[in-house]
């Protein structure tokens, strides 16, 4: 079954690269697929069943019988037709041996578990045993002057890719082979794997060679999903992402259930409004790294919350780390300007957020009361905030906090920015980019992402969690 045509495929890898190229319609390639557990199975399968020469490789023996059988190793609904299939029309074969699989190969997926040791670390051993088992077979049987992609489908730290590629580049380098490395994550979940395999919220490719691209965009082409070329550290980065997001939902979904059952609340209502929000809560919004929250209502109603749980001897951790993680967000600038030396700072940027002259539990403003607190000479712009027009509560909360507000606070960026030794940026207005671009200060503590890419390459700039 192939399914010609065109495929998006964007490059967002070094310095944007985005366009679409065409894709041609794959031919057969020959895969060699290293374990055949849930994910190496399914893509061996639905690799075979579309068209390529497809060998699965694994140790165990029975995995090998059943598969060469076209029986699946693993219980997975739709598998054992689509290997039987897959296996009498001689497309799928299945062996312990690797230089089997190798001869002639075009590309070896790997799919070998990477467990946790008793630390916590991914254990890659099978991933570094496999690289080894290919180097001898790929020397002896590949065509001279053919390339050969090793992609990992494995769920591996960032990094790997990298030490993969220098292995590979060690190992070839005096012959005239040439072997490629990427990371292109796997997103199936067991019970669904061969819906999810054909339909992936998008085909990522790891990787820093063009030809590795090539050949696995070909390789998925039959699927009719947009192809991401990255750098092979943002690849293996997405899925433990998408994994800690994923957990991170069941835990705030559980804990709330904890506290609000026990209040009398309905919370498998109150999730399903939750849900219908596709503005700020099932969206996009809130998911940039950057600074701490702040404001007149995210910490003060967590901190009701916390209370509720308490009152009800009710542990929700995740939802009391959210503060405490918080704290560490500010902790962290500060212990950056304090690393950095010097004694005078700029902030730019004061209200919680932009275009708001709310004060008010402002994670800026505990920024600028720690470093006074320390001695530290501040200058504070903020184009919204004007010390005469703020009242009532916002103007208690701040006169608490920063009573000298008014004495060093900055008509414009430009004063707050004169002679500092570092300025921490929050704030992207216009004339506080200007201010910048026209005299950079030794060190930009970007701490909101949003400052552009001339601001990015001036000598002094810091990301603060990029
Ligand atoms: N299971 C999932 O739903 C899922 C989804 C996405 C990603 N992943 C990731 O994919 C990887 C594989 O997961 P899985 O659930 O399929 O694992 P699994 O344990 O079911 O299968 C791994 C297979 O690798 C084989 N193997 C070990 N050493 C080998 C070698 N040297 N050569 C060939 N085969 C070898 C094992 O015998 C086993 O059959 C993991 O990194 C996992 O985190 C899993």
């Amino acid at each position: 079954m192939y399914l010609p045509g065109f495929q998006p495929l964007v490059l967002v890898y070094g310095a944007i690269i985005s366009r679409t190229l065409r894709i041609e319609p794959h031919g057969r390639m020959k895969v060699a697929v290293f374990g055949l557990g849930y994910v190496g199975t399914v893509t061996a399968g639905c690799l075979a069943a579309n068209g390529h020469d497809v060998w699965g490789v694994d140790p165990d023996e029975l995995k090998v019988a059943a598969v060469s059988a076209g029986h699946s190793p693993v219980v997975e609904p739709g598998l054992d037709a689509l290997l039987a299939e897959s296996v009498s029309s001689g497309r799928l074969h299945a062996t312990v041996h690797p230089q089997d699989a190798l001869e002639g190969a075009d590309a070896s997926l790997l799919c070998v578990g990477t467990p946790s040791t008793t630390s916590g670390e991914s254990n890659l051993a099978y991933i570094y045993r496999v690289v080894e088992d290919l180097i001898q077979p790929l020397k002896s049987s590949m065509r001279p002057r053919a390339f050969h992609t090793v992609v990992i489908r494995s769920t591996v730290p960032p990094g790997t890719v990298e030490d993969v590629t220098a292995i590979l580049q060690a190992a070839f380098q005096d012959s005239d082979l040439d072997v490629g490395a990427a990371m292109c994550p796997e997103f199936l979940r067991e019970g669904t794997g061969i819906a999810d395999f054909y339909s992936p919220p998008y085909t990522v490719i790891g990787t820093s060679d063009l030809r590795a691209i090539d050949v696995v965009s070909r390789l998925f082409s039959f699927i009719d999903s947009p192809i991401r070329a990255v750098h092979p550290r943002t690849a293996e980065a997405l899925k433990y992402a998408c994994n800690a997001f994923h957990a991170t939902k069941v835990s705030f979904a559980n804990e709330l259930g904890r506290v609000f059952g026990r209040l009398g609340v309905d919370s498998r209502e109150v999730m399903d409004l939750f849900c219908e929000d596709s503005r700020l809560n099932i969206s996009p919004k809130y998911l940039r790294p950057g600074f701490a929250f702040g404001g007149s209502c995210l910490p003060k109603d967590l901190r009701s919350l916390l209370y509720l749980a308490r009152s009800e001897s009710i542990d929700i951790p995740l939802l009391s780390g959210a503060l405490a993680s918080n704290r560490l967000s500010i902790d962290e600038a500060i212990d950056r300007v304090v690393a950095g030396g010097g004694n005078r700072v700029a902030l730019l940027g004061l209200s919680f957020k932009a275009g708001s002259d709310d004060l008010r539990e402002s994670p800026y403003v505990d920024l600028a009361e720690t470093l006074l607190g320390k001695g530290y000479e501040v200058r504070i712009h903020d184009p919204v905030v004007n010390p005469l027009s703020l009242v009532g509560a916002n103007r208690q909360y701040v006169e608490s906090k920063l009573p000298h507000l008014r004495r060093i606070l900055t008509e414009g960026p430009k004063e707050a920015i004169a002679g500092a030794d570092v300025a921490l940026v929050s704030c992207s207005a216009s004339e506080v980019i200007d201010a910048l671009l026209g005299d950079p200060p030794p060190r930009i503590i970007d701490l909101d992402g949003r400052l552009g890419r001339e601001i990015e390459a001036l000598q002094g700039y810091e990301g603060f969690a990029w």
